[in-house]
């Protein structure tokens, strides 16, 4: 497939097949994602692979946490759907910020730098996980449940979101786009 079918054919899929992918293809799939472009080549982007009953256990934190929320009237965002695409997922990928948190003269520049290189490593993961012809879905319904899921795995960096990875059982059609006319200026 090449990278513009990769593109056109990519779509957030929240529906998968009970099939697992084998260890060796998400290793490939991360050997991949590693090649994104990072500010000053930082490379701030941090992994944790989580499978069967880790994932289930991520699954349940989320649940645990949106029910609360439910219960004092507070808004959970997508969190059904997204718990749900967890829960059907092969693998789901947390992606970290390795040095929000920790370094001193951290500051607002750093952060959109380091956020943008992370989105690319992301967005390489997803397209090359296309490639594979596996589903993946962006998920940052975990910010609803962050604390809990960074003591759970005892992680001091900063979470930023999470992919769930599988074969998909969908495919659904193509979201709707503004006109790029309609947002671009162009000057000459
Ligand atoms: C930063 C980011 C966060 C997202 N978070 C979620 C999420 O938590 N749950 C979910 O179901 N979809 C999530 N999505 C998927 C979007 O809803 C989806 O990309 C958008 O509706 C366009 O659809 P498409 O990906 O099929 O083109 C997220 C996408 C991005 C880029």
């Amino acid at each position: 497939m090449d990278i513009k079918q990769a593109i056109l054919n990519r779509r957030s899929i929240r529906s998968y097949q009970s099939r697992l992918i084998p260890r060796k293809l998400i290793e490939e799939l991360l050997e991949f994602t590693i090649k994104a472009p990072s500010g000053k080549n930082r490379q701030p982007w941090r992994f944790v692979v989580l499978e069967e009953q880790n994932k289930d256990m991520l699954a349940t934190i989320m649940a645990e946490k949106i029910d609360s929320r439910q219960q004092q009237d507070l808004d959970i965002g997508s969190s059904k759907i997204s718990i749900n695409a967890i829960n059907q997922a092969s693998v789901v990928i947390l992606v970290f910020n390795a040095f929000s948190k920790f370094e001193k003269d951290y500051n607002h520049y750093r952060l959109l730098t380091d956020t943008q290189s992370i989105g690319a490593a992301i967005q390489t993961m997803i397209l090359a996980a296309e490639d594979f012809n596996l589903g993946t879905l962006w998920i940052c319904d975990i910010f609803y449940s962050e604390r809990e899921i960074c003591s759970w795995l005892h992680r001091d960096d900063e979470l930023i979101a999470a992919v769930a990875i599988g074969y998909p059982n969908q495919s659904p059609s193509s979201r709707p786009r503004t006109s790029w006319t309609e947002i671009t200026e162009w000057l000459r």
